[in-house]
């Protein structure tokens, strides 16, 4: 028989296992992970970005078919493949259909692309020099809706299986790889793939920080969820010996007929490397007409009569989350090799200011004098 006090503690019992918490319970943040995806690659990069956020947090992950709301929520991370230098219309569409709701909660934007390098300059045959790859393709989406301020954006690279393209995808893939004046990754490849890893791993990290208030998970911790990525699938069925992933080269020079184009990377930061780049220009007499500025990078036309004709470089400095502490600059050229003698040498100087004092990182080195890259 139970006395009062064995009732009364079995009653306390109870009332302390209803209080204990639940997952998912009051004062935890409810995420919302919305992506668009037609070949699938963003779908892996969306389960694996949860799995550094936490299985102990509430974030429901869904394609953007499945969100009726996102009232529900206290934050939400918009994710999408790349298509012709955007996110999908879907995205966009989302993002309208929802932009009072989002301009109150903490939003962060990510996207898979192909290219990750984001100091690139694309020109295509009759088409204007601009800037693409990675953070530059999530540019319109925030001037277009200036009252949702992400917390965090990141542009990963990316997958494209090449048999898999459908229809116009396919047959734009294959024209772009004609046309591009600096030729295409994927080019004689089943698989391209360019994500970096790091990259993924900052974007988990600073969400658990900037809006969760988490610590970030440590290098050692964060790379056990990179098997969400990772796969045995070969780079190319007929040639072995081809990689899937190849970190694109830091430091490259290419002379072809088509463009004048060097890459390179140094210890420095975003405003130091402008401050040089300003210098050049004066000391070499070239204009800079400043073409775009965020957080991470800047753009300028440098302008400069050559034997009487004025000519258009293309100079870039970016920084990346997988490499903090440096800058990545690069020039181009797009005029024929007749014309742009003393631009190159006005490049040449440049860099010899920028690499000065040790500053130039000398890893992934590679020279390409002729042909494409
Ligand atoms: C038709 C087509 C157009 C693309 N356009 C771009 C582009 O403009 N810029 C870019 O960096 N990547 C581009 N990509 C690459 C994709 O964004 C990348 O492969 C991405 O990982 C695909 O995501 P998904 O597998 O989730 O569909 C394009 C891919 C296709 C098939």
């Amino acid at each position: 028989m139970m006395n009062r006090k064995h009732l009364l503690m079995a009653a306390l019992f109870i009332i302390c296992l209803l209080a204990l918490p639940t997952s998912g319970s009051a004062g935890q943040l409810k995420g919302l992970l919305v992506y668009d995806s037609i070949y699938s690659s963003t779908v892996e990069v969306a389960y694996w970005i949860k799995a550094i956020i936490g299985y102990d947090q509430h974030l429901d992950v869904k394609k953007i078919d499945q969100v009726i709301t996102v009232k529900p929520y206290d934050y939400v991370i918009i994710g999408s493949y790349s298509k012709w230098e955007k996110p999908s219309p879907r995205i966009y569409k989302f993002v309208e259909v929802f932009q009072d709701d989002l301009a109150t909660k903490k939003v962060a934007y990510f996207l898979t692309c192909g290219d990750f390098d984001e100091t690139m300059i694309l020109k295509t045959p009759g088409g204007t020099p601009h800037l693409i790859a990675g953070r530059n393709y999530l540019w319109e989406i925030q001037e277009k809706y200036p009252n949702i301020k992400p917390v965090v954006i990141a542009g990963f690279g990316g997958r494209q299986v090449l048999p898999a393209l459908q229809g116009t995808d396919s047959f734009m893939t294959w024209l772009l790889e004609k046309l591009a004046k600096e030729g295409a990754a994927w080019k004689g490849l089943d698989i391209w793939e360019s994500l970096v890893p790091e990259r993924v791993e900052c974007f988990g990290n600073e969400v658990r920080v900037k809006i969760l208030g988490l610590e970030p998970l440590s290098a050692a911790e964060i790379k056990k969820y990179r098997g969400f990525w990772n796969s045995l699938q070969p780079a190319s069925l007929a040639d072995p010996g081809k990689v899937k992933y190849t970190p694109k080269p830091y430091n490259v020079s290419v002379n072809t007929d088509r463009v004048y184009y060097s890459r390179s990377h140094m210890k420095s930061t975003l405003d130091a490397t402008i401050q040089m780049i300003q210098n050049w220009a004066q000391q070499n007499n070239l204009t800079l007409k400043e073409q775009r500025k965020t957080f991470f990078n800047i753009y300028y036309h440098a302008i400069k009569s050559y034997n009487g004709k004025e000519l258009t470089l293309h100079v870039v400095a970016a920084t990346f989350p997988e490499t903090p502490g440096s800058v990545h600059v690069s020039f181009r050229s797009f005029d024929k090799p007749a014309i742009r003698s003393g631009a190159e040498e006005d490049i040449r100087k440049a860099e010899e200011l920028l690499w000065a004092q040790g500053r130039k990182i000398e890893d992934r080195l590679e020279t390409a004098q002729s042909g494409s890259e």
